[in-house]
């Protein structure tokens, strides 16, 4: 049988390689995304030699042309990318002072690091959808992964780092956006935190290890298709496609790692989940 095939944005490093090896160790061909592509060639080579299929593809998603030449070129080669993990990002919020939030108020927010952060966690992911997703409705399969953020859950929103919170509580917005156009289709849409992690980004007081943080988008990637008999048995028992409550919920198999859910899906089935609170998107 052909492998699935998964596209991971920041791929090179991070959560986003975990995600990279855990769906290469599932069997699935891996396009590790990387804006350097000697940094992906490396990462790909290093999945590749603990016996994965992987490759690099160059990608920078705050860039349009990129996208839209890469898109061109792995739908001629593989016909469709089955899955998309929108995990790169960035973060440009100062760092707070000793005594208070500092420059990492929102009195002191500057706008061109609101747009240089919404262009790359938000505008990103938009454009990747629209480049890869259509594909998968014809073929009648996808799963996207957009890696957000607790930062950007709007029931929860606290003071500081508002470009980041603004780049996530958009991108949590697109899933459900997305979400409710796809309603029907087995292409499932979720975002996804993957709680504080130990990587450049988290920083080395970050409790969870990245093989955590990848777990439940790994999870949400691989989400077996919609049936009968698995929506009946599905979160809150709904029967339709519309799950637009979206829960912040904490699945006990999953060590807790938040998730949110953009579209219909069911847990496994011998699995209890119930959401924790809500969210108010
Ligand atoms: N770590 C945490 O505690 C935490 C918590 C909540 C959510 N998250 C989310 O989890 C995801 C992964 O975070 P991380 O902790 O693994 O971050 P990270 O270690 O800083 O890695 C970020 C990755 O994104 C890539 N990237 C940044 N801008 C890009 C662009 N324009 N085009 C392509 N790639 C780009 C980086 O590439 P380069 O190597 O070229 O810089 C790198 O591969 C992010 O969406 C983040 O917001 C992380």
């Amino acid at each position: 049988m052909k492998s699935k095939v998964a596209l991971v944005t920041g791929g090179n490093r991070g959560i986003g390689f975990e995600v990279c090896r855990q769906l290469g160790a599932l069997g699935y061909t891996v396009l590790v995304g990387a804006r350097d592509i000697d940094l992906g060639k490396k990462a790909a080579a290093e999945l590749t030699a603990q016996g994965m299929t992987a490759e690099a593809a160059e990608l920078d998603v705050s860039d349009q042309e990129q996208i839209d030449k890469l898109a061109t070129s792995l739908h001629s080669r593989f016909g469709q990318i089955d899955v998309l993990v929108n995990n790169a990002a960035i973060f440009l919020d100062p760092m707070p002072a000793a005594d208070g939030l500092g420059d990492r108020s929102v009195f002191k927010a500057k706008a061109s690091n609101i747009v240089k952060t919404f262009a790359t966690n938000t505008l990103g992911p938009l454009q990747l959808c629209q480049a890869f997703v259509p594909a998968m409705i014809k073929n009648n399969y996808g799963r996207v992964v957009n890696v957000s953020s607790g930062d950007g859950q709007l029931s929860d929103m606290n003071g500081g780092r508002p470009a980041y919170r603004l780049s996530k509580v958009s991108l949590n917005a697109l899933t459900r956006i997305f979400a409710d156009e796809l309603k029907g289709k087995n292409v499932l849409i979720n975002s996804v935190c993957p709680g504080w992690v130990k990587t450049r980004m988290g920083g080395t007081a970050a409790k969870r290890e990245v093989s955590k943080g990848a777990e439940t988008i790994v999870w949400a990637a691989t989400l077996p298709n919609l049936s009968r008999t698995n929506i009946s048995k599905g979160f809150l028992g709904r029967l339709s496609h519309c799950l637009f409550c979206t829960g912040s919920i904490s699945p006990p198999w999953k060590d807790s790692a938040r998730f949110r859910i953009g579209f219909a899906h069911m847990v496994p089935p011998s699995t209890p989940s119930k959401p924790t609170k809500n969210f108010v998107g």
